[in-house]
């Protein structure tokens, strides 16, 4: 089989938002307890932050980390979990079914970005939190000093506000899995009143609406016209969540990333609606925070245990092919999406998985995300693709998956291609305007299973090093073995 490539420096997308590559960590399951925090490990600091689990997050160059969820948000009173720990109170959680003893909460999380140097996204409950309280937290966080909560903050020991920049507006409000779901109606009036007080307290801060947590959800993309009409002039980002998992044929699993590419085309053109329909000159971005292969139909409640073993998806070769044809599609739409959170990033469906009081691997999807979040940061180029389809659900889809970066700074080209044909895949690449462009660099994923795992004594899958192809007058064939992902780099 045969695909052809057409590169153009000049062909750009738009600079690459370095919050493309967030992540996220909920209170939920292992992701924190026992996931990033673990007092009494050997690798555990003096705060109880496992350094095993920080020195695998810094190789996945992660900016940004959304905070504390997820479905937990929409029942959790903040001030649960801030002052002494002997003071703080164990809550039944509804979202998951579980305990949360509140030993970390919002000042364990910040010492923890700061210790890895990663800008925090919070989260305001408007599940059943109410507008005065999302205000109350903004206060704590970010004003000052001489009022009653900014003041509880320097009591508890951190005299500087900590200036959170992003807030998100509750979480999937739209799910009625949802703690106090909400219409899109009465979620737009509740989240433009907590906007209101949030932006009283601190007017520097950057607002994003919960938008449609599926492309399945009976209510998309109605919701999100509605809650944009209100909300409008008031917040920066709409959000979008996305989740994919074999659950018939291999076409429509592999084609989840043509279908993730609709979807934000949809919203885009929800959002476009709305700003003509106002008259607005200001374009919406999007904040894709929470995406990933999920197998959640499997998700079933432990009990009311603290931290138990729940969305620990072992994630196999098959779904890093998905995982990373994702990835390009939010790459490749880098002119809407500004902000992304992998969900999530320790334990809970994640690229890092960990033993308690044990050691840690990387699952398969830590690749792909390891590979574009370090070569792929400077600006995406659109790529003119011809080349075989196969049929899914979601149309006809490109058997090859691409994105393309360029980094000005670094004079690098970087390629992210996915060949999801049980043949071998030759791509005719023509990379034009670079001048003299060489290869230096290629790696690949592959192995014969399709089903493999990486485990804590065997890292199945990883990157392996290729025969860097010769550009001859800027044109070259790249050969992509079947069911395979790649990454090629060019200095030019
Ligand atoms: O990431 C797991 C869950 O998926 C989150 O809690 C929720 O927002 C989404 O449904």
């Amino acid at each position: 089989m045969k695909t052809k490539l057409f590169v153009d420096k000049n062909l750009s997308i738009a600079p690459i938002s370095k919050y493309l590559f967030g992540s996220f960590i909920e209170h939920l399951g292992r992701a924190v307890y026992t996931g990033i925090f673990e007092p009494g490990h050997p690798l555990a600091d003096k705060n109880g932050f496992r350094q095993d689990v920080i020195d695998l997050i810094k190789e996945l160059n992660v900016p940004i980390v959304r905070y504390p969820g997820g479905n937990f948000l929409s029942g959790y009173n903040w001030e649960d979990g801030i002052g002494p720990k002997e003071e703080r109170p164990t809550r039944l959680d509804f979202a998951w079914q579980t305990l949360e003893d509140n030993s970390f909460g919002t000042d364990e999380f910040m010492r923890w970005c700061k210790k890895t140097s990663i800008e925090p996204m919070m989260a305001v409950n408007l599940g059943t939190g109410t507008p005065k309280e999302a205000g109350n937290l903004v206060e704590y966080c970010n004003f000052p000093r001489g009022t009653y909560y900014s003041d509880l903050r320097i009591k508890n020991g951190q005299v500087e506000p900590y200036n959170i920049k992003y807030w998100c507006l509750g979480n999937e409000m739209d799910g009625p899995w949802q703690i106090c779901h909400l219409s899109a109606e009465d979620y737009a009036k509740k989240a433009l009143e907590t906007a209101k007080i949030m932006r009283w307290v601190d007017p520097t801060i950057k607002l994003i609406a919960c938008g449609s947590s599926s492309a399945e959800i009976e209510t998309y993309p109605e919701w999100d016209r509605v809650v944009l009409e209100t909300l409008y002039e008031q917040v920066d980002y709409i959000s979008m969540h996305r989740y994919y998992w074999y659950q018939d044929t291999i076409e429509n699993f592999f084609g989840s990333y043509k279908d993730m590419d609709d979807f934000i085309h949809t919203i885009k053109s929800t959002a476009d609606y709305v700003k003509a329909k106002k008259r607005s000159s200001k374009v919406m971005k999007i904040s894709f925070d929470e995406w990933n292969v999920w197998y959640l139909d499997e998700w079933k409640p432990a009990g009311w245990k603290k931290a138990p073993h729940i969305l620990e998806d072992q994630y196999s070769l098959k779904d890093a092919l998905v995982f990373a044809g994702m990835l390009n599609t939010l790459v490749n739409n880098a002119d809407r999406v500004e902000i992304a959170a992998l969900a999530q990033l320790v334990n809970v469906i994640a690229p890092i998985f960990t033993k308690e009081n044990g050691n840690v691997f990387k699952q398969t999807i830590f690749y792909p995300f390891f590979a574009v979040s370090n070569y792929g940061r400077g600006t995406a180029l659109r790529a003119i693709k011809t080349g075989p389809q196969f049929t899914s659900k979601y149309g006809e889809v490109h058997y090859v998956s691409e994105a393309v970066t360029v980094n000005e700074e670094k004079r690098e080209v970087a390629l992210f291609l996915v060949n999801y044909a049980s043949e071998l895949m030759e791509v005719d690449l023509e990379l034009r305007s670079f001048g003299n462009i060489k290869a230096f660099d290629y790696q690949f994923i592959k192995h014969a299973d399709l089903e493999i795992k990486n485990t804590f004594d065997a890292e199945n899958v990883k990157f392996e090093k290729g025969v860097v192809p010769i550009v001859d007058k800027n044109e070259t064939t790249l050969r992509l073995e079947p069911l395979t992902y790649n990454v090629y780099r060019f200095k030019y």
